[in-house]
């Protein structure tokens, strides 16, 4: 057992069993012994990989997507280029090379991080180094303006809570600790169904629904910035468009399935994003939403594969087979293209904008 999971072991002899949210948000999170307090997990050598870090196009395509937005928006100089989640900083990067093509946009753009790892935000410091970079530990602290926020496997990190349902009713799935060992079990008594979305209130006997009011609450921040100030945001992440049933809970060490409970702060653990949840979140609080689409329609749409032949144009053949390979990693249905949604949260009125369209 980890450091952590010896922790979590007392809190609940203490304390009794915890919420998974709980679980989660120790496991990632806690100050000392958090999985990324003290790692970065990013990359081939690390225990997955995003898509900024699989190619430099994913970056330069949603760089010129927020700069197209950006004239869209008026041009407004200067505006906050907020990213949530930054991971090792790489998407800013190429986004903003990529969005200096549309001259003022870089010049206007004052980069602003929500990011919680003191060791990510050392390498974003590093990555940015040519640029006056603000870190925030909410999204809450972001300051007011007109303000374009990009997303890529955020949301996927932020807590959720599980329910069960039984002949009974709906239970909680907890995280409870019997002979040294975690393992999962439901609240005794039924809890009311209020938190659970309407549609899936009549699910089947044994149903898991998940839901996470940390992911719908960084939502409607999001969302009410933007109605107040102006702006627009791009939400990237693996889910599902529609809200449903089924466990998505899991854990990933060197680029494998891990069990969840085992070594907590030691994996990574993220559950799948409900696309239909954070959307809604995004309209109560006065925003308009575009998608989501898939990865794969996206990134088509806003050019990949002619992105990918320039690139191969001026290539050695080894980087050439490395360009192809990501476009396939990309945006393959099979791969990260269907399971990858990209959702857009606009002021009302603006309701177009590249690559919300099916190809
Ligand atoms: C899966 S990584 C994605 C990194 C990056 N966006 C990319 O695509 O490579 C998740 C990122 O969110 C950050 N993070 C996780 N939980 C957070 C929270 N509650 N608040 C702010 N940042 C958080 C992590 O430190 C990390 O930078």
């Amino acid at each position: 057992m980890t450091k952590l999971g010896d922790h979590l072991i007392e809190c609940i002899r203490q304390d009794g069993p915890l919420p998974v949210s709980r679980f989660m948000a120790m496991a990632l999170g806690h100050p000392k012994w958090g999985y990324y307090t003290n790692r970065d997990p990013i990359g081939r050598g690390g225990d997955f990989i995003t898509a900024p870090e699989i190619s430099q196009m994913f970056g330069e395509l949603i760089g010129l997507w927020c700069a197209e937005r950006w004239q869209a928006l008026g041009a407004p100089d200067p505006f906050i280029f907020a990213e949530l989640g930054p991971g090792r900083g790489t998407l800013m990067v190429d986004a903003l090379r990529a969005g200096g093509a549309l001259p003022g946009f870089n010049q206007a753009a004052q980069i602003h991080l929500v990011e919680t790892s003191p060791l990510l935000r050392a390498a974003q410091r590093t990555a940015l180094k040519s640029r006056q970079v603000n870190w925030h530990d909410r999204i809450a602290d972001l300051p007011p303006g007109p303000t374009i926020t990009i997303a890529n496997e955020f949301f996927d990190a932020l807590p959720i809570r599980q329910f069960q349902r039984s002949e009974a009713g709906w239970h909680e799935r907890m995280v409870g600790c019997k002979d040294g060992r975690l393992y999962l079990l439901l609240t005794p008594g039924a809890i009311p169904a209020a938190p659970l979305a309407e549609t899936i209130q009549h699910a089947p006997n044994g149903a898991i629904v998940e839901v996470s009011s940390a992911r719908t609450n960084a939502m409607a921040e999001l969302a009410q910035n933007l109605v107040s100030h102006g702006g627009v945001a791009l939400i990237i992440d693996y889910g599902h468009a529609a809200s449903g049933v089924g466990d998505t809970l899991q854990a990933i060490q060197a680029h494998e399935f891990v069990d969840v409970l085992e070594s907590p702060g030691a994996v990574d653990l993220t559950a799948h994003v409900d696309f239909q949840a954070l959307g809604e979140a995004a309209r109560q609080a006065g925003a308009r939403t575009l998608g989501p689409v898939s990865q794969a329609d996206f990134l088509t749409h806003l050019g990949i594969a002619t992105r990918a032949e320039i690139l191969q144009r001026n290539a050695t053949d080894a980087q050439a087979v490395a360009v192809g390979a990501a476009l396939h990693r990309l945006t393959d249905r099979d791969q990260m293209g269907q399971l990858f949604k990209v959702m857009a949260v606009t002021r009302c009125g603006d309701d177009r904008a590249p690559g919300f369209v099916e190809v």
